[in-house]
């Protein structure tokens, strides 16, 4: 059907891959146990820490958003307008978020995400990043969808 298998064995730490399911941008990030431990300590500056306001798979309902904690998987689509938000990383993202190594910068209207696709305060997207239905078949195969 519409599911799409993808091969994330090369995927390198801190490395995203984008793949498209259903017509939409998909991104597979392989975070590195940094871009984990950061996720604890700006819950402050999010919106909604816990994605509490939208539906999401119920794997998803940790603090990592995800099955599996260093495979983050979501909808490369701002929640705004619907941009393509830019993934800034390697300290890059510090220029958005002191403080913040890595995350997602939307440049149509400057909307700002972290690394488990948590919106950040005082931009105009309401909602977190949206993580699709997935399952991993392997240790290195995950079907989306
Ligand atoms: Fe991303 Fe407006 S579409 S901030």
């Amino acid at each position: 059907g519409a599911d799409v298998e993808v091969d994330i064995s090369a995927i390198e730490p801190g490395q995203l891959i984008r793949v498209m399911w259903r017509s939409k941008p998909v991104w597979i990030v392989r975070r590195t146990p940094q871009i984990l431990e950061s996720l604890s300590q700006h819950e402050d500056k999010l919106k909604d820490p816990g994605s509490e306001a939208q539906q999401q798979p119920g794997f998803a309902q940790n603090q990592y958003r995800s099955l599996k904690e260093e495979y983050l998987i979501l909808v490369g689509i701002c929640t705004h307008l619907g941009c393509s938000p830019q993934y800034l990383k390697g300290g890059a993202f510090e220029e958005v978020v002191q403080g913040v190594p890595d995350g997602f910068f939307c440049p149509c209207h400057g909307s700002k995400f972290d690394m488990a696709g948590r919106v950040f305060q005082s931009v105009p997207a309401p909602l977190n990043l949206v993580v699709p239905p997935y399952q991993f078949v392997d240790d290195v195969t995950v079907i989306i969808g």
